[in-house]
């Protein structure tokens, strides 16, 4: 039995227009996916801006409405209606947001945010609170007076941090990371990837890493979902994706992967070209009549592929 099984997961939001607010359209922000998540490992879950990561995480904590598919929690199927309710998926499945400023409340010190997620499942003291807080703030690199400033009183690597700090605080089972470093300098980027790895050993972790990077990407995850407009275009492990990509989109991500090495730049950039008229060129192959990604098609035990 695994961990947490998506099955077939729709969220659409409504386009809305005109004096009575109608609705005339739908953004198909996830439309059809299904993944599958083991305990103590990483999964990377990456595509372009827009193409529905973060609606994927929030789905998943409950924060977006689902239109259809499944969540299913250690084998049972979970109620559409679960959010907010002090349960134990609530407890064990957490989530480090994509916008450090926008998700922490403004008005609120960093211990009564941090504590936040934990009063909904202890019933800690006052004491007992600020203790577990400290131990908190230690694990991710901040010091005591950082326990009754206000979020912006903090650079955004910091923010990350607390953000981390709130999410493991109720000791979860799995971490929906989204873009846990995108906003952070690369020695700090480091920093933070390799404190989420030593709390996956000390806990048996699992996280769902949400990014566009597929060069962060690759040093995380055990296994990856390539996204393409709210569906899934190549699922695989490290080595599917890295050294046997099929699909056109994943070449042109892999392929925008910064390279660091000055005398492979041209190289580099000269492929990157080819791949992308190629990409262009063959669009018909990976989308159907609709401009829909085809069905992943079994390459593999563990690589799929959505080609025609
Ligand atoms: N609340 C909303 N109402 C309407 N449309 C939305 C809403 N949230 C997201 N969308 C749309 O759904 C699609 C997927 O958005 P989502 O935020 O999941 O993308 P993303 O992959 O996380 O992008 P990014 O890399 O920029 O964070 C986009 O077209 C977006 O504009
Ligand atoms: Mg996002």
């Amino acid at each position: 039995m695994s961990f947490l099984e998506v099955k077939n997961l729709k969220v659409h939001y409504p386009i809305r227009s005109g004096f009575f607010n109608k609705i005339v359209d739908y953004i198909y922000a996830v439309d059809g996916v299904s993944l599958t998540i083991e305990q103590g490992k990483t999964y990377g879950l990456v595509g372009e801006s827009g193409s529905g990561k973060s609606t994927i995480g929030k789905a998943i904590i409950g924060l977006e409405k689902i239109k259809s598919g499944k969540i299913i929690y250690k084998g049972k199927e979970i109620d559409r209606k679960f959010r907010n309710r002090k349960n134990e998926y609530n407890k064990n499945v957490q989530m480090i947001f994509q916008d450090s400023l926008s998700s922490l409340n403004p008005k609120k010190r960093i211990i009564d945010i941090i504590s936040e997620p934990l009063k909904n499942f202890e019933n800690l003291t006052e004491t007992e609170n600020k203790k577990k807080i400290l131990e908190l703030l230690e694990i991710v690199g901040l010091s005591e007076d950082a326990l009754y400033k206000y979020p912006h009183e903090f650079s955004g690597g910091q923010r990350q941090r607390i953000g981390i700090a709130r999410a493991v605080a109720t000791k979860p089972q799995l971490i929906i990371a989204d873009e846990p470093v995108s906003a952070l300098d690369l020695s700090v980027q480091a920093q933070v990837l390799n404190y989420m790895k030593d709390i996956q050993k000390q806990y048996n972790l699992s996280y769902l890493f949400i990014s566009h990077d597929l060069g962060v990407v690759k040093h995380m995850c055990d296994y990856i979902y390539i996204l393409n407009s709210g569906r899934f275009v190549e699922t695989g492990t490290k080595t599917d994706i890295y050294d046997f990509s099929e699909h056109p989109y994943t070449k042109r991500l892999i392929a925008a992967i910064p390279e660091i090495h000055p005398e492979k730049r041209l190289e580099n950039a000269l492929k990157r070209k080819k791949i992308e008229e190629e990409y262009q060129k063959n669009k018909k192959n990976f989308y159907d009549e609709n401009g829909k990604v085809f069905d992943l098609k079994k390459l593999t035990d563990t690589h799929f592929v959505a080609l025609k």
